[in-house]
């Protein structure tokens, strides 16, 4: 035995207890070596069939392992709940904090010394963080890295946000059933998560920016041999910082949470890391608020990916990846000193980053949009905030005032928004209650709700959505989301009636609704919550405890961390 490692605790015990922990393990064929105190390091796998984004992993677990041996560690691979967004009902972020649960409660339980998180798909990747930063070992990420290009009749077409445009050229008359259904295969036609810059990859793009992984881990391919590269360097790695105690909370300081915020604007990243970076700060301790997020509104596009450019993941990363986009960021004096997975400084991985193609990467001083982080707006309709991301918004729609035509829930939305008499005009600003995190229960991907059919057909492709949703990341237009507090908490937002005139100035941080204080008095008195949906099980938890949408949507039981020793033994 060399060093007091935590896994000595199991693995270093000469009793009836040691002999438990080592020859159970032994039917795996580990030789007695692996028990001789080299560090144990868990490979934490969201590998899923069901998640059709992260199968790649099996894969890139056994790069981890390949480095892992080679440094002088001991992997050991573990699963950990799957978060598959394309298959999941009523929603995978219903599950991301019991993701995250899982991936805490799994890591402290055992063995390990370190661990290496292996995600991808959108609520993989923050759940994992979440979970291990609350036990605080170190801790690396590898993502499953984007799907190859979509293609389809010889153009690019990107994972989501195609589909949303395809679908509403069906509704449009535009586009047959036929080619519709035609599309599908090519546009998902490798290994990999989204290949916009929907939520997964912005938050493997976050992930770099904050250190807790490798350089390039973001924008590679999944298919690329150079990822299974890095899964093997990230495995060597993490051995060197469990020797050397470099631990999430050493690399997820207010700085890095900064970085993270000013590479979003960046990157046109998602709405959703919004949610995920409040919930991961609560997880270390950092007071991260929705007005954190406003350092990141003057920070030009850089990345021209879909949804708020034309290019897509693949181009990214041969056009050079998140080194560039730091690189320019550091250029332009706003990159902050943050330790990373090095032991050194984030400066370090813009070390020789070179951008190969200036249309996919644009400097600093020529971007695709200027002031393009998202904005935060607040008002007698969103007390405690409501973000907007201007950079797939419609510039003439951000600063506009117009009358509500609102739907009660999700339901309600989906029976009528076809209707031809629907009463609404591009003016209109269309309202949906009920899916925020208690209401759905869950914040689903709804708030992008689809143009009317009536409007659509006139020509109309963007108009003001405003609720307590969230939107994918790979959608696009003038959508106001994660209005907080909820319709189902008792938010300004229940009261909202059709007719009610609505103010939007995303220049000035506004969302007011025109309605005199004393008839929402009135209307307030009248109010009263949907009936709760579940009963029982992790959903009912999930209700009872989900904080809102500014504090991250984590549950309010899990915030901080718990990293003294479990002593206790089984038998
Ligand atoms: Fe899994 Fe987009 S659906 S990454």
């Amino acid at each position: 035995m060399t060093k007091d490692r935590r896994s000595k605790g199991w693995y270093g015990k000469l009793d009836r207890d040691g002999f438990i922990h080592r020859s159970w393990m032994k039917n795996q064929g580990f030789p007695d070596h692996a028990f001789d105190g080299r560090p144990v390091i868990g490979i934490c796998n969201t590998w899923s069939e069901l998640t059709p984004c992260n199968h790649g992993l099996r894969t890139l677990a056994e790069g981890v392992k390949r480095g892992v041996w080679e440094a002088g560690g001991f992997p050991v691979e573990f699963p950990a709940m799957s978060l598959g967004e394309t298959q999941m009902k009523p929603t995978a972020m219903l599950f991301r904090n019991l993701l995250a649960m899982d991936v805490e409660e799994s890591i402290r339980a055992n063995p390990l010394d370190g661990v290496v998180l292996l995600g991808g798909c959108d609520k993989t990747t923050p759940g994992q963080l979440m979970g291990a930063a609350s036990v605080d070992l170190p801790s690396i990420v590898v993502s499953s890295g984007p799907m190859l290009n979509g293609k389809f009749r010889g153009q690019d077409i990107g994972s989501g946000t195609d589909v949303w445009k395809f679908s509403e050229a069906v509704r449009a008359g535009e586009m047959t059933l036929q080619d519709f259904m035609a599309a599908e295969a090519g546009m998902s036609r490798s290994a990999g998560v989204c290949m916009t810059m929907g939520t997964a990859s912005t938050m493997a793009s976050l992930v770099e920016a904050m250190g807790m992984s490798l350089p390039t881990n973001a924008a590679l391919p999944a298919v690329d041999a150079r990822r299974m590269a890095l899964a093997h360097l990230t495995g060597r790695r993490i051995v060197e910082m469990v020797e050397e105690d470099l631990k999430p909370s050493d690399i997820l300081t207010r700085a890095a949470f900064e970085n993270a915020i000013l590479a979003n604007a960046a990157v046109g990243g998602s709405t959703n890391a919004v949610v995920h970076l409040l919930a991961l700060a609560g997880r270390v301790g950092i007071d991260l608020s929705l007005d954190d997020f406003e350092i990141g509104s003057d920070i030009p596009l850089l990345v021209n990916c879909m949804p708020s450019g034309k290019y897509l993941m693949e181009d990214f990363a041969y056009a050079g990846g998140m080194p560039v986009v730091l690189s320019e960021l550091r250029a332009a004096g706003h990159l902050r000193p943050a330790t990373t997975v090095l032991g050194g400084d984030i400066a370090a991985f813009t070390e020789g980053a070179e951008c190969y193609n200036a249309e996919v990467i644009r400097p600093f001083a020529d971007p695709v949009k200027p002031a393009a982080g998202l904005r935060v707006l607040r008002g007698n309709l969103a007390p405690d905030g409501a973000i907007v991301k201007p950079s797939a918004a419609t510039d003439a729609l951000l600063e506009h005032e117009g009358p509500a035509f609102v739907f009660e829930n999700i339901e309600d939305m989906k029976a009528n928004i076809d209707r031809d008499d629907l009463e609404v005009t591009a003016d209109t600003i269309l309202v949906l209650k009920g899916c925020g995190p208690k209401g759905y229960p869950g914040m689903p991907e709804v708030g992008n709700m689809p143009i009317p059919a009536r409007l659509i057909r006139q020509g109309l492709r963007d108009m003001i959505r405003v609720s307590d949703a969230r939107m994918s990341g790979t959608a696009f237009g003038t959508v106001i989301l994660h209005v907080a507090p909820e319709a189902q908490a008792g938010g300004p937002l229940a009261l909202v009636k059709t007719g009610d005139r609505i103010r939007v100035s995303a220049s000035r941080g506004v969302l007011e609704l025109l309605v005199d204080p004393a008839e929402l008095d009135a209307r307030r008195a009248a109010w009263a919550p949907d009936p709760p949906r579940y009963a029982r099980g992790y959903a009912k938890l999930y209700a009872d405890h989900v904080m809102q949408a500014d504090r991250g949507a984590d549950l309010d039981f899990l915030t901080g961390k718990d990293i003294r020793p479990v002593t206790r033994e089984s038998h």
